[in-house]
C-alpha cells in the first residue's frame, strides 16, 4: 500500500511547525530544513503536503513525490525521488502555490525509482496524479495509449491513469477522470491537478482507502486519518466507486455515473498515534483485519478468465527446493503439499540456515524458491547465492519490492503492503496464496490438474478474501476462548497435511507474542513421543478441518483426550461431529481443503493475539526479536 495526500488551502494560514517534521535530517544526515525557512505557519501547499507525508510514511517508504499546482502562474511543478519524505524534502526547492499532491510509496509495479515515483503526469506535463492501488489491466491500456502516441516514462501501472485522463480531457477535469475511470480495472485511492481547470482536487476511490479533512486552514486528502488530524478532525470519508471534487466552495461527491451523493462529516475522536493504527490497539491486529484487503491485492490481475498468470519466467524443473526461515519456512512446508499436489512435482524444505552449510546437492534442473517478507534475511540471501553458485534456477517470493532477494532473483510480490509488527500476519497469509497461485499455474502448464479442476479452485480462491472476514468476524468467539487459556504454562499445536505447517505457524505465532512455550507437531506423531507432555488440562489445539485425514485427526484428537488433555478443535462451520470430541470449537468457513490452511492460521493469529493481549505483553515489539534479522 502507499500513502496519498493532497492539500487545497484557502489562503488562511495552518501551523505545520510541530518540532518534528521539518528537523528531520535527510539520507545525508544533513538537517534537511531549519525552522526560519520553514516558518511555523503557512498558507502554502508544500510545508502541509511534508507534513502529512511524514504521518503517512508507514504506508510505503520507498520513494516520495510531491507535485504543486501555483494557481497564478498556471503551472504544476514535480519533485519525486527514491528514498524518504526527508530525502525529498531535502531536494525540493521552496515551491509556491496553496494546491497540491503528494505520495509516498510502497512498490508493486515497477522497483522504487525516481522516475517510478509518484506524482506521474500525462505527456504534456499540465496532469499530475498520485495513486494508491493496483490497476489490473494497465497493460492493455498503456499498449493502446501508445498506440496513439502516448510516451510513458515509468514502469508503473499508475502510469496509465494521467495520459488516459489527458486523452478524455476537454477542459473539465472529473469528467475526464471519470470517464478514465471507465475503463479500469483494479483498486485505486486517487487526487489528480490540472492547470487548465485550476482551483481544485479531483479524487477518486475503489478499494483503496481515503479520506477528505475539513479544515480552518483549506481542505486535506489522506490515504488515512492518521495524516491529517492535527489540522482537523472534522473528515469526510470516501466510499468505492466515488468521485470528489475539491474547490474553495466545498467538497462535491457523486458516483461514477455521475449520482450526487450526500456525505456525513464524521468527526474523529482518535489520537494521532491510535490514527495510525487506524484505531487497532496494535500493528499486529491491524494487519490481522487487513487480510481480506491485502488477499484481494495478492490475487489482483493474476487471476483470469484464462487461469493464473503470475507474471514471472517459471522454468521446467526437475525438482523445486523451498528455502526459507520462521513463518516464511512455514509457508514453505505448506508450498510443498499444494505444490507436490497440484503439480506433482517433487519439493524439498530446508531450512535456510541449515542449507547454507551442507554444501547442498544442488543444479541447473533445481528451481529454489526463497519465500522471504521482507527480502533482507541474511540466513536466506546467503543460501539462495549459495545454490544459485551451483547453477539452480532462482525465484523469490517477496513482500518488499526493492530489497535485497529482488537483486539476486526473479521475484513473485506477495503484495501484503509494509508489515510493522514483528509477528508475521497478513505476509504469511499472502505468501500462501501466491504458493497456491503458483501450484495451479504450475498444475495447469504441466497439464496435471485439468481444466476443470483449475476452474473449481480459482473460484474457492475468489472466495478467500470474504471467508477471511468471516473468520474475523468470529473474533469475539476466539477472544473468549483465548483469555480462557492466557494462563497456561504451555500448548500443543497439531494438524495432517497442509494444515501441519498452519499448526507449527499456529505455535510460533503464539510463543512469540504470548512467551509461553508451544510447538507444533503432525497429528499422527504425537504417539510417538509428545503424548509424553499431555497431562491433565494441557491445551491442544488441534486443527480438524474437513480433508481426507479428518477422521485420522479426530482418533488423534482421542488419544489427547484419553490422557486428559483440554482440545480446542478448528472445524469447519458445517461439522455437527467435532463438539463431541473436543471442548472448544473455533469455526472457519467450509472451503476447499487445500485453502482451509490459510483460514485456520487467520484463526490461530487472532488466538494467540487474545491470549498475549489478556497477559499484557508487548505485542508489536516481542522481546529479543527483530521484524527483519538481517545478521546470521
Ligand atoms: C515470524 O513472525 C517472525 N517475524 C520471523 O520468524 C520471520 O518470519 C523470519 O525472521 C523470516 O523473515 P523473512 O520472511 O523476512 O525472511
Amino acid at each position: 500500500m502507499c500513502g496519498i495526500v493532497g492539500y487545497l488551502g484557502n489562503g488562511s494560514a495552518v501551523d505545520v511547525w510541530d518540532g518534528k517534521c521539518f528537523t528531520d535530517v535527510n539520507a545525508s544526515g544533513v538537517d534537511a530544513r531549519d525552522g526560519e525557512f520553514f516558518t511555523g505557519v503557512t498558507s502554502e501547499a508544500m510545508p502541509v503536503l511534508f507534513d502529512l507525508l511524514k504521518k503517512l510514511e508507514y504506508r510505503g517508504y520507498d520513494s516520495a513525490g510531491i507535485a504543486i499546482l501555483n494557481d497564478e502562474n498556471g503551472e504544476i511543478r514535480t519533485f519525486k525521488t527514491e528514498g524518504s519524505v526527508g530525502d525529498l524534502i531535502s531536494i525540493t526547492p521552496e515551491l509556491g502555490g496553496r494546491i497540491g499532491i503528494g505520495h509516498t510509496r510502497w512498490a508493486t509495479h515497477g522497483k522504487p525509482s525516481t522516475k517510478n515515483a509518484h506524482p506521474h503526469s500525462d505527456g504534456t506535463g499540465r496532469i499530475a496524479l498520485v495513486h494508491n492501488g493496483i490497476i489490473e489491466n494497465y497493460a492493455e491500456i498503456k499498449d493502446k495509449l501508445i498506440e496513439s502516441g502516448h510516451e510513458f516514462r515509468s514502469e508503473t501501472d499508475t502510469e496509465v491513469l494521467p495520459h488516459l485522463i489527458e486523452e478524455y480531457y476537454d477542459g473539465n477535469l472529473e469528467s475526464a477522470v471519470r470517464n478514465a475511470l471507465s475503463m479500469v480495472r483494479g483498486s485505486y485511492a486517487l487526487a489528480a491537478i490540472s492547470v487548465d481547470d485550476p482551483g481544485r482536487i479531483v479524487v477518486a476511490r475503489k478499494d483503496s482507502p481515503l479520506v477528505i479533512g475539513l479544515g480552518d486552514g483549506g481542505f486535506f486528502v489522506a490515504s488515512d486519518v492518521s495524516g491529517i488530524l492535527k489540522y482537523t478532525r472534522d473528515v469526510v470519508f470516501m466510499n468505492d466507486g466515488e468521485i470528489g471534487v475539491i474547490t474553495d466552495a466545498g467538497i462535491d461527491i457523486t458516483t461514477l455515473e455521475g449520482v450526487s451523493v450526500e456525505k456525513k462529516i464524521e468527526t474523529i475522536e482518535w489520537d494521532p498515534e491510535a490514527a495510525e493504527k487506524s484505531g487497532y490497539e496494535h500493528f499486529m491486529l491491524k494487519e490481522i483485519f487487513e487480510q481480506p484487503d491485502t488477499i484481494r491485492d495478492t490475487f489482483s490481475g493474476r487471476i483470469s478468465a484464462d487461469g493464473i498468470d503470475l507474471g514471472v519466467a517459471l522454468p521446467n524443473v526437475r525438482r523445486i527446493v523451498i528455502i526459507a526461515c520462521g513463518t516464511s519456512y512455514h509457508a514453505g512446508l505448506f508450498g510443498r503439499y499444494v505444490l507436490e499436489r497440484f503439480a506433482r512435482i517433487p519439493v524439498d524444505v530446508e531450512i535456510a540456515s541449515e542449507f547454507r552449510y551442507t554444501d547442498p546437492i544442488i543444479d541447473c534442473g533445481d528451481l529454489v524458491i526463497a519465500i522471504t517478507q521482507s527480502g533482507e534475511t541474511a540466513d536466506t540471501l546467503a543460501a539462495v547465492r549459495e545454490a544459485g553458485s551451483k547453477g539452480s534456477q532462482k525465484l523469490g517470493i517477496v513482500n518488499m519490492l526493492g530489497s535485497s532477494i529482488t537483486r539476486e532473483c526473479q521475484c513473485l510480490l506477495t503484495r501484503a503492503g509494509p508489515e510493522i509488527g514483528v509477528a508475521a500476519t497478513k505476509s504469511f497469509t499472502s505468501q500462501l496464496a501466491c504458493l497456491l497461485l503458483l501450484s495451479v499455474q504450475l498444475g495447469k502448464a504441466r497439464k496435471t490438474l485439468s481444466t476443470a479442476d483449475v476452474n473449481d479452485f480459482v473460484y474457492e480462491l475468489k472466495q478467500m478474501s470474504g471467508n477471511i472476514q468471516r473468520v474475523l468476524n468470529s473474533a469475539p468467539d476466539i477472544r473468549k476462548c483465548a483469555t480462557m487459556f492466557a494462563d497456561a504454562d504451555q500448548f500443543l499445536f497439531m494438524g495432517r497435511g497442509a494444515n501441519y505447517p498452519a499448526a507449527l505457524e499456529g505455535a510460533l505465532k503464539l510463543k512469540e507474542i504470548s512467551y509461553i512455550p508451544a510447538e507444533g507437531f503432525p497429528a499422527g506423531e504425537m504417539k510417538h513421543g509428545p503424548l509424553a507432555l499431555i497431562y491433565d488440562g494441557v491445551p491442544v489445539v488441534a486443527i480438524a478441518t474437513k480433508d481426507p485425514v479428518y477422521e485420522k485427526t479426530l482418533g488423534n484428537i482421542k488419544e489427547v483426550k484419553a490422557r486428559g488433555a483440554t482440545v480446542i478443535g478448528i472445524a469447519n462451520e458445517s461439522d455437527t461431529e467435532i463438539a463431541k470430541y473436543v471442548d472448544y470449537v473455533l469455526r472457519i468457513p467450509d472451503t476447499d481443503p487445500w485453502i482451509a490452511p490459510v483460514l485456520s492460521s487467520v484463526v490461530l493469529q487472532l488466538f494467540a493475539y487474545y491470549v498475549a493481549h489478556h497477559r499484557g505483553c508487548e505485542i508489536d515489539k516481542p522481546r529479543n526479536l527483530a521484524k527483519s534479522v538481517t545478521v546470521e
